[in-house]
């Protein structure tokens, strides 16, 4: 059976970079909070042409000049998104046009910010197949467009980007080795954008209650839960594919809070330079966070060829997962 081999990676941020100063002239907030909850010193904002298929064209160009790829020769297109340009036609469509992917099926998948790691699930599946040869797997966000700008417990996380990962159907050893995919809906309502659905359709009722932008209730709670998740979802897949968490090179988490990476690192008993983060310059990107991370860490050189990497990530649904990849 093929593997999954990575073979390119790209990623994008606007130019406009919104810093924790400017918070606080638009809400009751103190750069000292943010950056001793969070980490976070500043994001990235899209530009208001900007839409998420823009910032994911840009990552994805990246990616394939890595991979060394014409966009015709790709076989599928998968966005991870929760900001997707508008509901049908999906981001991926957009991406496929505007890369000129003549022969790509196109897809998005809505699994919050546990998208990109959904992603790579459905992306080995795929390839293992053997009916596709090549895959464009992108995690693009605008949060901005979805935060309520009054509300200081949710604007300060967020912010925008897109990362790229280009997989190629291959022999050998490297590649996709396990994945582990989990949700619990009935813990959905305590991170949703409720308005804009068929539960919720537009009206001005849903606009007043400000039900189209993202509600969270109880940072806390998500906060716990995003720990023992991970680490749950991180030791079954080195369980599944019989490797020791000392032998991972890098760990690279879904980056929604700098103390949720440190203690998971903590809980799984890593060393401070075994975990990637990039949360102070970028914020929480939701699907756009591993793979804007991995891209930094592969063109730092911190990832070496045959370098075993652990994602793991956790988010609205409640979803959650994890995969082990031998770059
Ligand atoms: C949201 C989060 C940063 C809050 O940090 P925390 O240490 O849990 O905060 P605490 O619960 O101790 O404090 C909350 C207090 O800070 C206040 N607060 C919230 N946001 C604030 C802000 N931006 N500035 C100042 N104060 C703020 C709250 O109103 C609350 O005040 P109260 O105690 O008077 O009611 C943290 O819980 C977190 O990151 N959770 C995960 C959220 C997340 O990642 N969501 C997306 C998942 S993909």
């Amino acid at each position: 059976m093929p593997v999954a081999r990575l073979v390119g990676t790209g990623s994008y941020v606007p130019s406009r970079v919104l810093t924790n100063a400017e918070l606080e002239k638009m809400v009751e907030t103190s750069d000292e909070w943010i950056r001793t909850r969070t980490g976070i010193q500043e994001r990235y904002i899209a530009a208001e042409q900007e839409a998420t298929s823009d910032l994911a064209m840009r990552a994805a160009r990246q990616a394939l000049e890595m991979a060394q790829l014409d966009p015709a020769e790709l076989d599928m297109i998968v966005v991870a998104t929760i900001t997707p340009d508008m509901i049908f036609p999906s981001a991926a469509c957009f991406v496929q046009e505007g890369l000129g992917a003549k022969r790509a099926g196109a897809l998005d998948i809505a699994a919050a910010c546990s998208g990109f790691v959904y992603g790579l699930a459905v992306a080995d599946g795929l390839l293992r197949t053997g009916t596709i040869r090549t895959l464009l797997l992108l995690g693009a966000e605008t949060l901005s467009r979805i935060v309520n700008w009054q509300d200081r417990n949710t604007c300060v996380l967020f912010g925008d980007g897109a990362g790229a990962l280009v997989l190629r159907a291959s022999e050998g050893e490297r590649g996709i080795l396990a994945t582990s995919l989990r949700s619990d809906g009935s813990k959905g309502p305590i991170l949703m954008l409720p308005g804009g659905g068929s539960r919720h359709p537009n009206s001005q009722a849903v606009l007043d209650a400000k039900m189209n932008t993202i509600q969270m209730a109880g940072g806390n709670e998500v906060f716990k839960l995003a720990v023992r998740a991970m680490e749950e979802a991180s030791l079954t897949v080195l369980k599944q594919a019989g490797v020791d968490i000392k032998d991972v090179g890098l760990v690279i988490t879904h980056q929604a809070n700098l103390r949720i990476i440190g203690a998971l690192g903590q809980r799984l008993g890593l060393p401070e330079e075994k975990i990637y983060h990039n949360i102070q310059r970028v914020g929480n990107t939701s699907a756009a966070s591993i793979p804007l991370a991995l891209d930094e860490a592969v063109r730092a050189g911190r990832v070496k060829e045959g370098d075993l990497l652990l994602f793991a990530a956790f988010g609205g649904g409640l979803t959650w997962g994890a995969a082990l990849v031998r770059f």
